[in-house]
């Protein structure tokens, strides 16, 4: 049976005028709305305390088991304002099953499904004026987690695990918009192995990325692309925060196959309208050497990566330690424009929903 959430209001909103000039230019991850949904799990008891209230900060012992050992997993997905008003997620089901995914991995209770989305719909409706208009691709952004709150020292899986929900307005990710971005090809670093927590979104991962990312940014890079543990002689994975594609002159549409990559919502939806852009999908291991020589001989003509607060970002340009390559003519190509504008039409309901990805929350 799905719980319910029941809302406690704060009394002391962001006035109105503090919000809309929040919402004018809010950023990504900077402002945040007024309340937050909660849940908490104890083995005796199960899921209990199930509510939206003020947003507030914890309060945990210096001992709690998160801070220790990073039992920790989240999501990320975004509510889009219509047209008309009202306000939509799109394919928070997907969100919801991997949520469980990783928090099985990471030896967390699993939150119910229909707990995931009635948490997040309680919270989206008790904020409801903090999601953005549409205008310049705003959103309101949602950040599902869950973390081990158990105060002791010692390595076992807690048995007191904390789930929230907290929203900011959110605009692009990159800043950079439209122009696209340029990767880093890391040698130093790996971001995943076979059996390992790569294919989770656990806080871990991303802690474990941030000296790589110090490094792309030294290279004057947006983005670390990982390679597997084989280094130039492997296969390339992921992108810190995104999935890889790459468009070929054959009118391919490759990623790197699942294992240890993150299975992105919106690396499947692109994936499935895919054909309906002439491009067949391909999802397989795509070695370091065939990047190099597609780019070098023009078989690869656009690459772009995707993720929730990405959506389809272009990758314009690739760097390493002693080169530096050019993705097509250096813009975002007209497949990747294509498709964006598509995943967007249909997140903002400017276009039909023709694979029912959309759930109406207000
Ligand atoms: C997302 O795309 O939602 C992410 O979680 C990536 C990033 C903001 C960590």
């Amino acid at each position: 049976m799905r719980s319910a959430f029941p809302l406690v209001r704060t009394p002391h909103p962001v006035p109105e005028a503090e919000r809309a000039s929040i919402l004018a230019a809010p950023g990504f991850g900077r402002h945040f709305t007024d309340h937050m949904a909660s849940a908490v799990w104890t083995p005796e008891v199960g899921w209990h305390d199930h509510g939206v209230s003020a947003l507030r900060p914890f309060s945990l012992h210096p001992s709690a088991a998160v801070l220790h050992y990073a039992q920790e997993v989240f999501e990320g997905l975004k509510a889009y304002r219509h047209d008309d008003g009202s306000v939509w997620l799109f394919r928070p089901e997907r969100n919801a099953r991997r949520f469980a995914r990783s928090a099985e991995r990471m030896a967390l209770p699993t939150l119910p499904e229909d707990d995931f989305l009635a948490g997040i719909e309680a919270l989206v409706r008790a904020d409801e004026p903090w999601v953005p208009a549409a205008t310049g691709e705003r959103s309101l952004y949602l950040r599902p987690f869950m973390f081990a709150a158990e105060s002791f020292l010692g390595v076992r899986p807690a048995e007191r695990v904390v789930y929230s929900v907290i929203a900011c307005p959110a605009e692009p990710y990159f800043p950079s918009g439209d122009n696209g971005v340029t990767l880093w090809v890391s040698t130093s670093y790996t971001r995943a192995g076979q059996g390992g927590t790569g294919d989770s979104k656990c806080g871990g991962n991303y802690g474990a990325g941030l000296a790589a990312q110090v490094e792309a940014e030294r290279h004057g890079c947006d983005q670390v692309l990982y390679l597997d543990g084989a280094g130039e002689q492997g296969c390339v994975e992921e992108s810190g925060a995104m999935n890889l594609f790459l468009i070929t002159s054959d009118g391919e549409l490759v990623t790197p196959a699942l294992g240890t990559i993150l299975e992105g919502v919106t690396r499947d939806t692109v994936l499935t309208l895919a054909p309906e852009y002439g491009l067949t999908p391909v999802a397989r291991p795509v070695t370091f050497e065939e990047l190099r020589e597609g780019l070098a001989d023009g078989t690869i003509t656009e690459a772009f990566a995707s993720g929730t607060a990405a959506v389809l970002t272009s990758v314009v340009g690739i760097k390493g330690e002693g080169y530096a390559w050019t993705v097509g003519t250096g813009k975002q190509g007209e497949r990747t424009a294509a498709l964006r504008e598509r995943v967007l039409g249909i997140q903002y309901g400017r276009v039909e929903d023709s694979h029912g990805w959309l759930r109406r929350v207000v």
